[in-house]
């Protein structure tokens, strides 16, 4: 039901309907994948439509889900948020893919590099295609010219390598792309036309446009970095007090979830920012935590704390990874990109 909705509401062409059937039939060749959300215990009609439109649209993205996430929707018990979780997992009969297939899978990981040595170490090599990375931080710590960095440093790769660029507080500099082509050795023309950008004006038009990417593939762009930049403005300027943060959480797993469906299906890059907010109990380290809560915290594979160091410089410390050590490197941002100290 929901997704009729979507196609109303943004006009999907012909090309991107096909394009969900295609996946739809990919999904239901898997065990359970008959199965509905309205076939879990305890749901009906109602809670089948507010579980869609918090985007737990699928078995699968129920299975994945914390109790707590369930709950946040409203009307679902903590037990039946258990038991409905517990049901998608042995229905999808969930966890068992050989490890030496997972390997095959990892060796088409690319990522891309920033050009600080530094950074790209504490990364394992640079930014991981099928993930989604958050960078948080102060206002000017760097999280924006980052983005404008892997913009142009993605087509390093592959020429034919295209960035889609959501911009929510207006901060794309195409000025900015010229430098950065130039520093990188890139044609900045070329660089530019590799960059589609779009205004975002409200949360609503932000998921939208992730939700549009897959047409731009479909047409043939090679995308191989998607930026979001800023995730969590619109949604905290939306979405204030407190009766209504379920609703924005809802609707940020919604996009997490849109986000990490496109990472990992066209093997891409997900770059997303997010500000810090003061967080006055903490009296000892940083007092600062990251917008989004354990929604995007979850969602996101790595996370990347920024900051302002010594002298004008950056410094980038890795709070969340599946496989790296915890660590900090610090660089310059300069015209023509990062430069390690
Ligand atoms: P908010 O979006 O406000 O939360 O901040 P942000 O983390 O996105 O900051 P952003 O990436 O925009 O960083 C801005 C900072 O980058 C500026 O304060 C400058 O210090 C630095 N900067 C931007 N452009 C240049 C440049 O061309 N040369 C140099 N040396 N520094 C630059
Ligand atoms: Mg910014």
């Amino acid at each position: 039901m929901a997704r009729k909705k979507i196609n109303g509401e943004c006009e999907m062409e012909e090309e991107g309907e096909e394009m969900r059937e295609d996946l739809e039939s990919r999904e239901s060749t898997e065990i359970g994948a008959d199965l509905t959300i309205e076939d879990l215990p305890g749901v009906g009609a109602a809670t089948a439509e507010k579980l869609q439109a918090a985007g737990f649209d699928t078995l699968m993205a129920v299975a994945v889900a914390t109790p707590g996430e369930l709950t946040d929707i409203g009307g679902v018990s903590e037990p039946t948020a258990r038991k409905m979780i517990q049901f998608a997992r042995e229905k999808l009969k969930m966890g068992f893919i050989s490890g030496d297939e997972l390997l095959k899978k990892r060796e088409l990981v690319e990522k891309i590099r920033t050009g600080s040595e530094a950074l790209d170490k504490l990364l394992g090599g640079g930014l991981e295609t099928g993930a989604i990375t958050e960078a948080f931080g102060e206002f000017g710590s760097g999280k924006t010219q980052i983005a404008h960095l892997l913009c142009v440093r993605c087509q390093l790769l592959s020429p034919e390598n295209v960035a889609v660029f959501i911009d929510t507080e207006n901060t794309f500099r195409p000025e900015r792309i010229v430098q950065l082509a130039k520093g990188a050795g890139l044609d900045p023309e070329q660089a530019l036309r590799n960059i589609k950008v779009a205004r975002a004006y409200n949360s609503d038009h932000q998921m939208l446009l992730a939700e549009k990417i897959d047409e731009l593939i479909k047409k043939g762009l090679k995308v191989k970095l998607v930026v979001v930049d800023s995730l969590t403005a619109h949604f905290r300027a939306e979405f204030i007090g407190r009766g209504t943060l379920a609703d924005r959480q809802q609707k940020l797993n919604k996009h997490m979830h849109a986000l990490m469906k496109l990472a990992d299906t066209y093997n891409l890059v997900v770059y997303v920012t997010n500000q810090v907010m003061a967080k006055p109990d903490v009296f000892f380290g940083d007092p600062t935590q990251a917008i989004g809560g354990h929604i995007v915290a979850h969602a996101s594979t790595f996370r990347i704390y920024l900051r302002k160091g010594k002298k004008g410089s950056r410094v980038a410390k890795l709070v969340d990874s599946p496989a790296l050590p915890e660590g900090e490197a610090a660089f310059y941002v300069e015209a023509d990109g990062l430069r390690d100290i």
